[in-house]
């Protein structure tokens, strides 16, 4: 299978006009649901150049925007490990009875999801939250009590670098997303 997809690439143009597309799929959801105010909250550090070219492209639409952070480690080279989660920082803002936008650069296994919603929802009630991620591998043996509604694209089981996401910290600068190759 990896051979299969050695070439598998996503371009720089297909990425720009996802992500605006996204940024109209949200921006309905919330409004067809009467939510003005937003909480997007985003996961540091492979979501950074999708979070803030979504959060521009939502600065077109009439939605009050707050933004923050989250850091997450999960991924040593291409294998997964413990997910660590900083929340500190969120304590100082008050969650409770917002609309949360939690996003990050892709959907692997679900774990990071699933902590990050455990514990925003042990430690505040918001009024709704909801997921949204750049990338989505397929996997139908996923384990997830609940859904990821915004999702960018669905790729195959390969490792991918580019557009934010990493390689111990390597090729996070391309403007498109490639598997990796290594050596
Ligand atoms: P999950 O917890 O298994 O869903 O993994 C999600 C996190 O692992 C993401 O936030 C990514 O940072 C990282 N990750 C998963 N797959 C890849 C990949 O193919 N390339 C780079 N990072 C990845
Ligand atoms: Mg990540």
């Amino acid at each position: 299978m990896s051979d299969f997809y050695k070439n598998f690439k996503i371009s720089s143009k297909d990425i720009d006009l996802r992500v605006k597309e996204l940024s109209q799929e949200i921006y309905e959801f919330y409004n067809s649901n009467n939510v003005s105010s937003l909480y997007f909250i985003f996961l540091l550090t492979s979501s950074f150049i999708f979070a803030s070219d979504l959060l521009r492209k939502l600065s077109l639409y009439d939605l009050k925007i707050k933004s923050d952070v989250m850091v997450v480690k999960s991924y040593i080279g291409t294998q997964s490990t413990e997910i660590k989660l900083n929340l500190d920082d969120l304590e100082r803002n008050d969650l409770n009875n917002k609309a949360i936008l939690i996003v990050d650069d892709i959907l692997d296994t679900g774990n990071t999801l699933k902590q990050v919603r455990k514990e925003l929802l042990g430690r505040f009630t918001p009024k709704m939250i909801h997921f949204c991620c750049l990338l989505k591998k397929t996997d139908d043996l996923r384990n997830m009590d609940f859904k990821v509604q915004f999702i960018g694209f669905e790729i195959p089981k390969i490792f991918v670098v580019g557009y934010g996401l990493d390689y111990n910290g390597l090729y996070r600068e391309l403007p498109y997303i490639k598997k990796l190759k290594l050596g």
